[in-house]
């Protein structure tokens, strides 16, 4: 049996990636083997295992990849300790305060701020690309009424690859123009399936509207009433955009990495990804928190009780904990903030936002979530600004899909930039049954 055992010590960089010269060192059979350090510029520190197979035999075990990097990134630094976000290196906070989505989508996916003119003509792009192909609206036709829309999105983004061919080499136009299909199409298949739901005729995009104005017109107006646009609710919807943009490495984002990884098809690749969204522990949390929150309130269940249902493991509280967060997550408290102040202007008193907001206190004072670090995530207030604007629960994860895009987009145009980049194919511990051989059907017991 081999003994490992993991020691720091201090040797020559080898390698070609930012390495810092240090090296852990293992000892496994009784061998000695220095593993690169590598450290990220906010000090996060890595071993690189890269070589561990080929020199050990071994590999590494990890489940739920809760101590895997997977790749090196330049996008976005989150802090799960200390509920640090920064994208580009510019505080979460910030950008919800001073940004708008479109700028910040451009500032996630080409690493700077855009000038006046880049933010112009990005967002002339975007608005040029909303229109899906005419021909594609007859899939709206074919779902059921009752379809899930992550359902209809799934597939229709998938779509958009025999709509839109990607060509085998992505130069930088092309590239730029799938970027802008995608983050501007979703948003045009998100309100067209709506409509279907709904059995109301589509309304199409305006270029004279601006990136969020345009998804609450074809959302909400009809060929016989006209949507107002309420600023409040205008910005409350950028800055939930804005807020999902990118998370680094979460399930739905490793999962366009991965599926990129084959070179696969963008659209199919992001849609992937899409799938990913869907579940609860995911993005479909924002959705499942407000029918746990509905719940209680329909069924008279106190807040204590459901808490206590939680901790018993019969329930879970929704939109509580992260893997990376041992704290608040700070889009949680964005969020919460922006959730307050919409429901005070607009004199609207949600039941369901009293009921999360005793469920926050009583959680926060037990010591059940205490202990585990389950803090309120960016889906316990979420919902309940969607539900303001609007939107009926089963588009809030299509919601989360929309501003997830610019991040999606970047880090898989990371991967595909970056010189190290290889198909991801990770690895296993086999314990299923070794050798043994076929039985004919008439000889098995
Ligand atoms: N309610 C009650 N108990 C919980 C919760 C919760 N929401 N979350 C975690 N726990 C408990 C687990 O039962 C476990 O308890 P144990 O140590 O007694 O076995 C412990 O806390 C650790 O939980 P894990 O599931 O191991 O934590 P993990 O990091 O794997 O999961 C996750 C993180 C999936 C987010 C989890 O906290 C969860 O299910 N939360 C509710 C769903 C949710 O809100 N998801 C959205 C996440 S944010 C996003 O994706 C956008």
């Amino acid at each position: 049996m081999g003994v490992a055992t993991l020691q720091e010590a201090r040797t020559a960089s080898t390698a070609e990636r930012p390495r810092t010269g240090q090296t852990a060192r293992l000892v496994l059979d009784g061998k000695t083997y220095e593993l690169p350090i590598v450290v990220g510029t906010e000090n996060e520190k890595a071993i690189d295992t890269s070589q561990l197979r080929a020199e050990t035999g071994y590999i590494t075990l990890d489940n739920g990849f809760g101590n895997t990097g997977a790749c090196q990134s330049r996008i976005t630094f989150i802090d799960g300790e200390k509920g640090i976000l920064r994208y580009r290196g510019i505080p979460i906070e910030e950008l919800a305060e001073k940004s708008t989505f479109t700028e910040t989508a451009h500032l996630i996916m080409y690493g700077e701020l855009p000038t006046k003119t880049q933010l112009e003509r990005f967002s002339k792009r975007l608005n040029c690309s909303s229109l899906i192909h005419e021909d594609m609206l007859h899939f709206f036709t074919g779902f059921p009424k009752d379809a899930h829309p992550m359902a209809i999105l799934t597939t229709v983004v998938a779509s958009l690859s025999a709509f839109y061919p990607v060509p085998e080499q992505l130069d930088e136009p092309a590239e730029e123009q799938v970027i802008a299909n995608l983050m501007s199409q979703i948003r045009t298949i998100a309100a067209f399936s709506y409509k279907k739901s709904i059995g109301e005729p589509i309304v199409y995009p305006s270029n004279k509207l601006r990136f969020v104005e345009n998804f609450l017109t074809m959302m909400f107006s009809s060929p016989v009433k006209d949507y107002h646009l309420d600023p409040d609710i205008v910005r409350a919807v950028d800055v939930f955009f804005l807020l999902h943009a990118d998370h680094e490495q979460n399930c739905s984002t490793s999962t366009v990495r991965l599926a990129g990884s084959s070179l696969g098809n963008i659209y199919a690749v992001v849609s992937a990804g899409i799938c990913a969204l869907w579940g609860k522990l995911h993005g479909g949390a924002n959705q499942e928190v407000v029918n746990m929150l509905q719940y209680i309130r329909r069924n008279g269940c106190s807040p204590e009780e459901f808490v206590a249902r939680a901790k018993d493991k019969k329930e879970r509280l929704m939109g509580f904990g992260h893997r990376v967060y041992r704290t608040f997550d700070p889009r949680a408290r964005i969020i919460k903030q922006i959730c307050h102040k919409l429901l005070n202007k607009r004199g609207v008193s949600d039941p369901c936002f009293d009921i999360a907001l005793k469920l926050e206190e009583i959680a926060l004072k037990d010591d059940y979530f205490l202990s585990r670090h389950l803090y309120p995530n960016v889906d316990f207030y979420s919902g309940l600004i969607l539900k303001a604007a609007g939107f009926p629960t089963n588009m809030f994860t299509v919601l989360f899909a929309i501003g997830r895009m610019p991040g999606w987009l970047a880090q898989w145009r990371e991967m595909h930039h970056d010189p190290g980049f290889k198909i991801a194919r990770p690895r296993q511990i086999y314990q299923g049954p070794t050798l043994r051989h076929y039985v004919p059907v008439s000889e098995r017991v």
